[in-house]
């Protein structure tokens, strides 16, 4: 089972002179239980790439399946609300899509769309909070509107998995939150990955990229210029650099010392990995000194 894209295209606003060709031929697949990172510069296309995993939007040319099945086809028409349900997209800043009184509600409010009974949409409510611990008791009542940022996010994206996606789709889920609920959510997102979440997420930071991704897309122009394992990727050092994009901070440091001379691997970016090759190095040098 997977999510796939064979040679889509989306051009928007077509024919006026503002049109934007977003993505080109673009082919993709992603299995079930994978954790994909999406990366790319502003404009590159990320949002507008995966706004077509849930048909959300439609290709201007090119199929998107979803578990085999071609959404935007005519046959697929009975079975397209279910289909997209499988896919639950997190927009960026999602706290701004909060609107009921309660947090009880507002998580609730896909699955009771979905036509579930109440005793079914308090226990996935429940379920969601949870695997963001979120305290049901002390929250339930509150308005969503008087919790913290990151609270707020964390409700939000608790009422697209009351909704139990098989595909997790989150467009930079971290930017805005401080470092700790940034760390906090993404060690959250790496939890639901291990109990079996297919997660895609968006992110403009390569650390979290190194960390987390199982497999990295990196975009540029509406297409996909690399893809591949994380490593695979932060071994091309100078291709990111070129198409204007970062590399993990620990890669960083170790172009810098190469730079200055030193003979050190630039393909690795874990700590330990990184710390053992500094370490060959200077022994190496023989007490010479770094500099
Ligand atoms: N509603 C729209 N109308 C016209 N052009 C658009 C629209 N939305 C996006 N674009 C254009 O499509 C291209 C891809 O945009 P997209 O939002 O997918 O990029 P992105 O990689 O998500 O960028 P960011 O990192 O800033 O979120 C850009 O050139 C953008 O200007
Ligand atoms: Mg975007």
């Amino acid at each position: 089972m997977s999510l796939e894209m064979k040679h889509v295209f989306y051009t928007y606003q077509e024919g006026s002179p503002a049109e934007s060709h977003a993505l080109q031929d673009i082919c993709l697949n992603i299995n079930e239980g994978e954790f994909l990172g999406i990366v790319g510069h502003t404009g590159s296309g990320k949002s507008t790439l995966i706004q077509h995993l849930n048909g959300l939007l439609k290709p201007s040319k090119g199929e998107v399946l979803i578990d085999g099945i071609n959404i935007n086809q005519k046959e697929a028409k009975a079975q397209r609300k279910e289909l997209r349900m499988r896919v639950g997209l997190v927009f960026q800043y999602p706290e701004y899509q909060l609107f009921e009184e309660t947090v009880e509600l507002d998580i609730g409010f896909g699955p009771r769309n979905m036509g579930l009974k109440e005793s079914e949409v308090t226990a996935r409510v429940q379920e969601a909070m949870a695997l963001l611990k979120l305290d049901y008791k002390t929250l339930r009542k509150q308005s969503p509107f008087d919790l913290s940022g990151g609270q707020k996010r964390k409700v939000a994206i608790a009422g697209v998995l009351a909704m139990k996606p098989k595909y997790l789709v989150l467009d930079e889920p971290t930017a805005g939150l401080d470092p700790r609920g940034r760390e906090e959510f993404l060690e959250q997102l790496q939890t639901l990955h291990q109990q079996g979440m297919t997660i895609i997420m968006v992110s403009h930071s390569m650390d979290d990229m190194a960390r987390y991704a199982q497999r990295m897309i990196v975009m540029d122009h509406g297409q996909i210029q690399l893809e591949g394992k994380p490593h695979e990727i932060f071994s091309q050092p100078e291709k990111l650099l070129q198409i204007g994009l970062d590399v993990p901070s620990l890669t960083k440091l170790l172009l810098e010392l190469k730079q200055r001379g030193l003979d050190v691997r630039t393909d690795l970016f874990e700590p330990e990995a990184v710390k053992d090759e500094i370490m060959r190095v200077i022994k190496e040098k023989d007490g010479r000194g770094i500099c």
